[in-house]
């Protein structure tokens, strides 16, 4: 199987809006460290960035763009592709605005706009998720943020959105944890039907699988390492991987495994495992039910 993207490749999402395939992510970034790692990404090549009010770095992450355009006046605003995600208090209409308007304030001063804009996980209840989606709609009228979708949205939660009669504008992205562990076959056969784009967080596995023997045996097979297979593994999929790092050394090498490493159809069903369901972050509010919100297990 030939990919038809390389690192620098733009796919094209249902609203118009284009967003680089090669993502590169924030959780757990401290903020201190975000500007410098923000700014290292982008110097490498990275021009779609990936933080959240959650991970308390959307204000360094921003400054790390805006310190790059500086230094790097070839480099147009427009190029670079930045999200962040609203969580769970900004459900509801009233307090969507008010979360919005609190992560626009936070980096508006230094990138002007938002790219993608996602409702971070579906945790709150029916009446607060459309109200949420309600105010993201109005932010793409407003003109500063362009493109909006969700994240850990299960099939249930994306039904009531597709059955809402205030939907105007359908999602363009479902952001996910993918990786060979769990495909979310039923989730990719969604996006496919309605036109969203797969975004992969923990495609890396967080580290979790780099020694498993499957990965191990294509990595020594081909002269790779286990993170190259398993990155590389999320681009056959056709998904756009948001990968982490905080380590500078290895952004690059990272950035580049794209258009590095191939595998083959011997590789890629090695690593098949269509029935799998394995979460690795032991987080999956895919699974969330309304009824459930005081249930510890969503409280972060
Ligand atoms: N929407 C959501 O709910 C959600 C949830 C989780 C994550 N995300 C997004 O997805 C991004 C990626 O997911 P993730 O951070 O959970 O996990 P990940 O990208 O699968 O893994 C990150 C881990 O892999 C290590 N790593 C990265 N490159 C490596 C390399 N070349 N060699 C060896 N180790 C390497 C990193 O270590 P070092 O940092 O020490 O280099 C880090 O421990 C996040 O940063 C975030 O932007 C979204």
């Amino acid at each position: 199987m030939v990919l038809n993207v390389q690192k620098d490749s733009l796919v094209t999402l249902n609203d118009g809006n284009k967003i680089p395939v090669s993502g590169f992510g924030l959780y757990l970034t401290p903020p201190d460290e975000t500007f410098k790692l923000t700014y290292e990404a982008l110097k490498a090549g990275y021009r779609q960035i990936d933080s959240a009010k959650l991970y308390d770095n959307e204000k360094e992450s921003a400054e790390g763009i805006a310190k790059f355009l500086k230094d790097f006046p070839n480099v147009k605003r427009s190029e670079i592709f930045y999200t962040t995600k609203i969580f769970n208090d900004a459900h509801g209409y009233e307090e969507g605005k008010k979360g919005i308007q609190e992560s626009l304030g936070r980096v508006a001063p230094y990138i002007d706009y938002i790219d993608l804009l996602l409702i971070h996980t579906p945790i709150s209840n029916k009446e607060k998720r459309l109200g949420a989606w309600k105010a993201l709609q109005e932010a793409v009228e407003s003109g500063k943020v362009k493109s909006i979708g969700v994240s850990n949205y299960g099939t249930q939660h994306l039904d009531e959105l597709y059955n809402w009669d205030g939907l105007k504008i359908k999602p363009s992205i479902n952001q996910l944890e993918l990786h060979p562990w769990l495909p979310r076959k039923d989730l990719q056969e969604y996006g496919k039907k309605h036109g969203f784009y797969l975004q992969a967080y923990a495609p890396l596995t967080q580290g979790q699988k780099f020694k498993d023997p499957d990965v191990v045996a294509i990595a020594e097979k081909h002269g790779y390492t286990a993170p190259e297979v398993l990155l590389a593994w999320s681009y056959y999929q056709g998904f756009i991987p948001i990968a982490k790092t905080a380590t500078v050394g290895r952004i690059e090498g990272n950035y580049t495994t794209l258009d590095r490493v191939k595998l083959d159809d011997e590789d890629l069903k090695k690593l098949d495992k269509p029935e799998s369901y394995e979460s690795l972050t032991y987080w999956d509010p895919t699974l969330y039910k309304d009824d459930e919100i005081n249930e510890s297990k969503w409280k972060i």
